[in-house]
């Protein structure tokens, strides 16, 4: 049977040529580590975000008066809802440690470099839009929880002069977040936001694919190093083939990947779902200690200690722009971030700002 489709297959797309170009004869460099498999292991968190979300979709009520009773149905009444719930809230905190991780990897190795500096801008195009799914997909279950942090989120904007107020007017639908609020967010979290992602995705992919995965500057590839002066497709033709050498090494990242969603979801199930996340929103009573999610903390902390509101807004949008275009900024051919002790020191100064500012958030 298996023979038969194959066969059909052959004959209409040219089966055979596919796999031996895309998978079996397409080749990795000989020096690949395994911090290569992380954007896989992210693309398998989106696929796992897409599946589980469509299920919850199936019994969520995106309705003011009704979205924390079908939420709380999800989990006690449907049928493994609680699985799909947890494997979505989880896998929202684990999707955007995945990208994180990627995003430092890519950076350490020097990936970005020409001729990929779009595969970076485009790729953190896709954090800003990952991190724009969490904050619209927190508000939905409509617990104290979501609802006070993205009331602390949708006032950021008001620091602008002028525009502020406008933005944050727009966001929230009113003046505070409300029923309205909660129908924009539904509306972004499952059409706009997911089209947005996976064109990203393909766009992404296709670059990747187009230009060849890039040579990891430690180790030895055997390969020549050439300078970049017109299109050329690099092909490391002395390197592992994609499959199965480098899949089997992807699909065990994946595994691993699970494993820790399963881990979490077991023993810690309410690390992504503390008891205000359990409690109806009530817009009347806020509560005690409300923070955002880990991955804000440190521009929200950032915030906090500057006191003027629009310097630290300004502050915050030329880093971001900053990332986004990095590699326009840093043209130096040298990959090894070893051999680039500035470099190497800006690295490990803005992650250790992160962590301190990400911990300082959390326990002020
Ligand atoms: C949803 C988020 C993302 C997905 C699904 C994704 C997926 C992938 C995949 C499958 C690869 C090829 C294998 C690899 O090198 O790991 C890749 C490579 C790459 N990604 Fe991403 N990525 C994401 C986010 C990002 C971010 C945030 C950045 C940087 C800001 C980025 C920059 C790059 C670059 C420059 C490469 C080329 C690496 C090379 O050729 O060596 N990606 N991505």
């Amino acid at each position: 049977m298996a023979g038969k489709i194959r066969k059909w297959l052959e004959i209409r797309i040219g089966l055979d040529e596919l796999i031996k170009t895309q998978l079996t004869e397409y080749k990795v460099p000989r020096n690949i580590n395994i911090f290569y498999t992380l954007g896989f292991v992210a693309l398998a968190a989106l696929i796992s975000q897409i599946i589980t979300g469509f299920f919850l979709l199936i019994y969520y009520v995106p309705h003011s008066d009704y979205a924390f009773r079908s939420v709380q149905d999800i989990m006690n009444k449907v049928p493994y809802g609680w699985l799909f719930r947890q494997m979505h809230a989880v896998g929202s905190n684990l999707m955007v440690a995945i990208v994180l991780l990627h995003m430092l990897s890519v950076f350490f190795m020097g990936s970005y470099k020409k001729p990929r500096e779009l595969t970076w801008v485009v790729g953190s195009l896709m954090l800003f839009t990952t991190l724009t799914f969490c904050l619209s997909g927190y508000l939905l279950p409509w617990s104290q929880l979501s609802y006070w942090a993205t009331t602390i989120v949708t006032t950021v904007p008001t620091a602008f002069p002028y525009m502020g107020e406008f933005i944050a007017r727009i966001l929230r639908g009113g003046e505070t977040v409300s029923g309205t609020t909660l129908n924009r967010f539904f509306a972004l979290h499952v059409t706009f936001l997911p089209l947005l992602l996976l064109s990203f995705v393909a766009i992404h992919l296709f670059l990747i694919r187009r230009i060849g995965i890039s040579s990891p500057p430690f180790g030895t590839s055997g390969e020549e190093k050439k300078t970049w002066t017109q299109y050329r497709h690099e092909s490391h033709a002395g390197g592992h083939p994609f499959y199965p050498y480098f899949v089997q090494k992807e699909m065990f990242m994946v595994s691993a990947y699970f494993v820790v969603m399963f881990f979490i979801i077991s023993f810690l199930p309410t690390l992504f779902l503390p008891e205000d996340a359990n409690t109806p929103a009530d817009p009347f009573k806020t509560p005690a200690h409300i923070k955002p999610e880990w991955y804000f903390l440190a521009p929200y902390q950032m915030l906090k200690i500057v006191p003027n509101k629009l310097l630290g807004i300004s502050i915050q949008i030329v880093l971001v722009t900053l990332f986004i275009l990095w590699p326009f900024f840093d043209t130096k051919e040298e990959e090894n971030i070893l051999k680039r002790p500035l470099l190497r020191t800006l690295f490990i100064l803005s992650i250790l700002t992160w962590i301190t500012f990400t911990i300082w958030g959390r326990y002020s």
